[in-house]
């Protein structure tokens, strides 16, 4: 077969060069190099210069073809794919979306008998919530699945930027305010997608945290604040996974873009961190190909002609080592080597889409997570009949939009999720809502993804029942409970008004129901089907009961359902803060920055593109490392989460009191409520601060309980080595631990701390020396906390 192949790349080769008037190549065809079988170098020094820079640029925006290699296009609707070179045993390899499910055209020449659905898992921020990595990994064995039998060879995700912002637009594509967490998630979502023989891209690398002016934007960042918050979770990951390809990101970081900038993509991803893989742009991300070249940007994607003309030239003018082409090449080939494609595996277009919903299913009802549950409203009581109201109720959101986006051929909402779990839902404001929500859909038929991208359709208003009809219905039904629903994607970011904090008519419905209900001595349930971060503060104390749902994939309803009705526990904990309000957060003055729109000029397909920046003067104070040390009250803090039962933490143990190279920390962790469940448990390290500045606490480790049984109690171990102690120190360049003693706290959330021990550093550990790169070139009014 193999050989068949390559007989019949010569002759198309042949017949290439016939068409195109290409180089006479002076080898015969039969003894060509072949990928795989011949030394890398001898395949590289067979390429000609033609092939070498479309290697580097992939076959263009869902336009496969282009080049006349890659006809018919493999898997329709994947984000891209890359050049072949049959005569050198070269496939092409086909990457696609995204990060919460494979996402391609589910029908093919509107032919609708054979269809090419996926799986929608939850949201990176729903799955961070579970804090079980071995829950992420599986996960990322099925979606890896998917990605193989639809005939993928790179899936581009998972993403792991971080938090800043409540208002960061893909927040949903990203696991948590955290770099321990989001960097652990991505391991454990790379390592499951992996195992299936397919590779991941792990993006966006670096510090692309918004989605205004996300290809003009500066971002200004200390190097402190870069090490330890914004590129630590890509350490982790490239560390402990080694993901195939990691993708650059739109910005610029303290001047060139991420994808122009050697330091960063060589000095630091590759030397200091031993990176493997081959680096990919963001989608037309960048500017200049001849620099990306040389900083280690190995492919430019989705890829146009005018990208390998540049390239082209610049070798032709010495301004673009042949060198460094080549290891471009290497990279690229190396990977390649790896692929499906390369294998010629036999993809069944047929993923076992029953299981993987019940995958999908289990690791959403792991990372929903309790807010409040006044005088146990939850779980509901048997049979329980339900005036379910709120638009998303009967329209749930599964994820966001944009590439994170999923075709998948369902999504069960919560309505019949409900009814799933035997729970009746009122007839009657069923039909109203089914009514509300046909008509306004009639109202906006549906756009193409450009034109949704370009201009999305706001969702619909919020329907809003009599007061006649409420107070009917807390006289007719046991419960209320309204959904809350939000949706983002790439392309911008969300709002403050009518998105961050509810329109008018959300607030005015929650609070008409609650009085209506609470007349009746019932009680008021909300659930949050949201991808990001919302006011709480302005209406919670109307609602009994508080379910942060998320985005949880296609089979939302059944998940929540769960939930509710007490089938599972919650156990999920927030990997996000949820501030008292929007002014609160430490970036609230530095989001999204400032434009300068008088030099404004024209980008990527015409559109207009102003030059911005921002600068992140909160520096490493993101999230509760700011909300801690400046003791500023939140809604709800990291690490918070009910459950339906309690636990008791007890017996603390180090294995020492003084630090040698890694201490162990050994907990008990007593299920001493009346239901069986799972309980999160974090270990925060407060460090001395005599040289450095340093916030209170920071989370170094976490784990999860197996479900423990009423009375059942499990002894959880972590350990922390060197590098958990280390800060980056400016100065020095250096990842210093400060001598002297360091706290760990045990909790239950960062401010539920439960147990405390202390151990010593005798002497001060200076752990790795690093470049002095990526400095701001301007200065910074860094945060600072006074302790
Ligand atoms: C997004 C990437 C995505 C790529 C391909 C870009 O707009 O930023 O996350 O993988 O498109 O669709």
């Amino acid at each position: 077969m193999k050989k068949l192949r390559s007989e019949s790349s010569v002759i198309l080769f042949t017949i290439g060069m016939l068409i195109s008037g290409g180089g006479v190549f002076s080898q015969s065809s039969t003894s060509l190099p072949q990928l795989g079988k011949s030394p890398m170098r001898e395949v590289i020094a067979a390429m000609t210069l033609d092939e070498k820079v479309k290697l580097v640029v992939g076959n263009g925006f869902r336009m496969p073809g282009q080049g006349g290699q890659m006809t018919p296009e493999k898997v329709p609707g994947a984000a891209g794919s890359t050049f072949a070179i049959p005569r050198l045993g070269i496939p092409g390899i086909v990457v696609s979306d995204g990060p919460a499910g494979v996402r391609i055209n589910p029908i093919r020449n509107q032919d609708s008998s054979k269809t090419y659905y996926a799986t929608a898992f939850p949201v990176a921020t729903l799955l961070a919530s579970s804090w079980d990595t071995d829950l992420v990994k599986k996960v990322g064995m099925a979606f890896g699945s998917e990605v193989r039998d639809f005939g993928i060879d790179i899936l581009l995700g998972p993403g792991l930027n971080i938090h800043r912002n409540p208002l960061g637009g893909r927040n949903f594509e990203y696991y948590s305010e955290d770099p321990l967490v989001a960097g652990k998630m991505t391991s454990a979502m790379v390592n499951g997608i992996e195992s299936n023989g397919v590779g991941t891209s792990i993006k966006h690398f670096a510090a692309n945290n918004q989605e205004t002016d996300r290809n003009s934007v500066n971002t200004i960042v200390s190097e402190r604040a870069l090490r330890e918050i914004y590129l630590k979770g890509f350490e982790i990951a490239v560390k402990s996974a080694q993901p195939w390809t990691v993708m650059s990101s739109y910005n610029k970081l303290n001047g060139p873009y991420t994808s122009e900038n050697y330091d960063l993509i060589t000095t630091i991803l590759r030397k200091e961190w031993g990176f493997k893989g081959l680096v990919m742009s963001d989608w037309f991300g960048g500017k200049n190909p001849v620099d990306q070249m040389k900083a280690g940007n190995d492919l430019l994607m989705p890829g146009t002609s005018q990208q390998s003309q540049r390239i082209l030239d610049a070798v032709h003018h010495d301004s673009l080592d042949t060198k460094v082409l080549d290891e471009n090449i290497g990279r690229i080939l190396n990977i390649i080597l790896q692929s499906p494609s390369f294998k010629n595996y036999k993809y069944s277009d047929k993923p076992d889409l029953k299981k993987d919903a019940e995958v999908s299913r289990d690791a959403a009802e792991q990372g929903m997570i309790l807010l409040k549950n006044e005088g146990a409203t939850l779980p509901l009581k048997k049979s329980m009949k339900v005036a379910l109201f709120g638009n998303t109720s009967y329209n749930i959101i599964a994820g966001g939009t944009g590439s994170g986006d999923v075709n998948k051929a369902y999504t069960i909402s919560f309505e019949q999720g409900l009814a799933n779990a035997g729970f009746p839902v009122d007839n009657d404001i069923k039909k109203s809502y089914a009514d509300y929500l046909m008509d306004q859909k009639a109202k906006h038929p549906k756009k193409s993804f450009f034109q949704e991208f370009m201009n999305p359709t706001p969702p619909p208003q919020e329907w809003m029942p009599g007061d006649d009809v409420i107070a009917q219905k807390a006289a007719d039904a046991d419960i209320a409970i309204f959904t809350i629903g939000r949706n983002a994607g790439e392309g911008r970011d969300r709002k403050l008004e009518n998105d961050y904090y509810l329109s008018d008519t959300e607030k005015v419905l929650i609070s008409h129901i609650a009085q209506a209900f609470h007349a009746k001595n019932k009680k008021l349930v909300v659930v949050l089907n949201i991808g990001g971060v919302i006011d709480v503060t302005q209406w919670e104390n109307d609602a009994d009961a508080i379910l942060l749902a998320w985005q949880p994939g296609l089979e939302a309803g059944n998940a929540i359902a769960d939930v509710i009705s007490g089938k599972v526990n919650p156990s999920g904990k927030l990997a996000t803060t949820f501030p008292m309000d929007y002014k609160d957060v430490p970036s609230a003055k530095n989001f999204p920055g400032k434009e300068f729109p008088d030099q404004a000029k024209n980008g990527n397909f015409g559109f207009r593109e102003i030059p911005a920046e921002v600068t992140y003067e909160e520096g490493i104070y993101v999230g509760y490392r700011y909300y801690n040390t400046f003791k500023v009250k939140p809604a709800y803090e990291f690490g918070y989460g009910l459950s339906y039962t309690r636990f008791d933490y007890s017996g603390l143990k180090l294995n020492s009191s003084t630090f040698s190279g890694k201490i162990t920390a050994s907990v008990t962790v007593k299920n001493s409520g009346k239901i069986a469940g799972r309980e999160v448990v974090q270990l925060y390290v407060s460090a001395p601060s005599k040289t450095m500045d340093k916030p209170s606490e920071e989370l170094k480790g976490f784990a999860k309980t197996r479900l423990l049984q009423p009375g059942e109690s499990q002894t959880i171990n972590i350990t922390i080595y060197s590098r958990d102690l280390a800060s980056f120190d400016t100065n020095r360049e250096s990842w210093v631990a400060e001598a002297g003693t360091y706290t760990v706290s045990i909790g239950a959330s960062s401010l539920d701390i439960r147990q405390k021990a202390s151990f010593s550093l005798p002497k001060e550990l200076v752990i790795e020396k690093d470049h002095k790169v990526l400095s701001p070139t301007v200065e910074i009014n860094e945060l600072k906390s006074v302790r």
